[in-house]
């Protein structure tokens, strides 16, 4: 029986493309559902592109618990059993963090514990690598938690910072490792959930 994840995304979307294009028939999981916050992420073309059911949850204008238990109520529906986070820029409720305890990752695209938290996402983070003079830079897989950026890391790739780099280059240099990081790093939680072996201890590689 495979595992079924869901990916949560708000924009184009290449990660959840590049998790897509990992999966294969043997494979030890599948994508499931598309949770975005905005029905015109580059995301959603992509799921319906591929076949994968969508669904769009705003937060936005409507108490946070509501929003929260609609989450809850389609990631029941789907039967999901974890979750992918993709781009997707805001904070997972409490409630659905507690449901799916250890079985929430996000990507990263620098190497925490450095350049975390929030307002660090998109080019702010490639912006501020450059301008903190960092020699390298990356992209973390972690567990989420009740925070941005804190969970205990599952898997990271290092990238060289180049002379003469503008926060665009380093962004698309840390993307190309992402799109290998993030479907390796699914395969190891998803091995570690079906040998019972899942720990969120920090397992740096
Ligand atoms: C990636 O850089 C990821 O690390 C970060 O958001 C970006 C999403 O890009 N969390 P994409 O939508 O997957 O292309």
């Amino acid at each position: 029986m495979k595992l079924r994840a869901a990916v949560f995304a708000s924009g184009g979307g290449s990660n959840f493309q590049a998790l897509l294009d990992h999966q294969t028939p043997g494979g030890s999981w599948e994508i499931v559902l598309l949770v975005t916050d905005r029905p015109d992420a580059g995301a959603v073309e992509r799921a319906r592109a591929a076949g994968v059911a969508v669904a769009v949850v705003s937060p936005v204008g409507r108490p946070a618990d509501v929003a929260a238990s609609e989450l809850l109520r389609v990631l029941g529906s789907h039967r999901v059993e974890f979750i992918l986070l993709a781009g997707y820029l805001k904070l997972v409720p409490p409630q659905v963090v507690e449901r799916y305890r250890a079985r929430i990752l996000n990507i990263h695209p620098a190497l925490l514990p450095k350049f975390g938290g929030k307002g660090m996402y998109g080019i702010h983070v490639h912006r501020a690598v450059l301008e903190a003079g960092e020699t390298e830079s990356g992209a973390t897989v972690h567990f989420v938690d009740e925070e941005y950026d804190r969970g205990a890391t599952l898997a990271q790739a290092r990238v060289p910072v180049l002379e003469g780099d503008t926060p665009h280059a380093l962004a698309a240099r840390v993307l190309e490792v992402e799109h290998e990081l993030y479907p390796a790093a699914v395969d190891r939680l998803c091995a570690a959930i079906a040998a019972g072996t899942l720990t969120t201890t920090q397992e740096t590689r």
